[in-house]
């Protein structure tokens, strides 16, 4: 198979206000000067609406969506009102929101289920704590998580995977590359095991400490198809380096 179109995506988590569109101005002026490509931001959902209207080539995704269509789930918005609003995509199971909200695989199982069913992207991410790491069971216990958070409906071109080691983000600590690309290829054989040629479609994303940096050592790893940046994304100074350092 080709070789898959690299994914840098800006994960903005609780941050960002009106004037940042200025900052996604800059990211996506530097993104059509770097054709080959692929270049999203996840802000908070109260910007994706004007996001999208500034985006340029860069895609606009979400940051969770609720599993069902409608109803009565106050503070939650569903697949249907984030594509509304103008995002093609959103990322679901983010370690965050396992922790912060105690989101399980079958929920993200089924946030995913309800993406694809609005005809919208998913990147579903997975990842062990330092305790998961220590034990040595780190890629069974991911490898687990993907299987559990894969829906049935999952095919290739519209799934992409983050692997990211909940201790990884935010603290400037990254894995030696041996284990990012030992658990990529165990992340691949999941998804080849679950979906047959189309798994081998899927980009899996690292995600955790990447910056201008780290970023050409990891996005040059085999089965690293792209990077879930949260840190730099925020700034075009750090984050156009890491969409210069992807490999087209
Ligand atoms: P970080 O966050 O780049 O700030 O470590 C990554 C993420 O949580 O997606």
């Amino acid at each position: 198979m080709a070789q898959l179109t690299s994914y840098i995506v800006g994960n903005w988590k609780m941050n960002g206000s009106a004037a940042d569109v200025a900052v996604l101005r800059a990211i996506a002026d530097a993104a059509a000067g770097h054709e080959g490509v692929d270049v999203g931001i996840c802000p908070p959902a109260t910007l994706i609406a004007a996001f999208a209207g500034a985006a340029g080539p860069v895609q606009i995704g979400a940051q969770d969506c609720h599993a069902k269509a409608s109803g009565a789930h106050t503070g939650n918005l569903s697949a249907a009102m984030i594509r509304e609003a103008g995002a093609t995509y959103s990322i679901i199971g983010h370690s965050e929101r396992r922790a912060d909200q105690g989101e399980t695989d079958a929920d993200v199982n089924a946030k995913a289920e309800a993406l694809h069913a609005a005809g919208m992207g998913a990147i579903l991410c997975v990842g062990e704590t330092l305790d998961e790491r220590d034990s040595g069971n780190a890629i069974l216990i991911v490898t687990a998580q993907l299987a559990a958070s894969l829906p049935a409906s999952a095919t290739g071109d519209w799934l992409s995977v983050a692997y990211e080691p909940v201790w990884a983000i935010g603290t400037g600590r990254v894995p030696v590359s041996d284990d990012i690309a030992a658990m990529h290829a165990a992340l691949r054989a999941t998804l080849v095991e679950k979906l047959g040629e189309a798994g081998k479609g899927v980009r899996i994303l690292y995600g955790g400490s990447v910056n201008a940096g780290n970023a050409a050592e990891i996005l040059a790893l085999a089965d690293v198809g792209g990077a879930l940046v949260g840190g730099a994304s925020l700034k075009a100074e750090s984050f156009v380096p890491i969409i210069e350092a992807a490999p087209r």
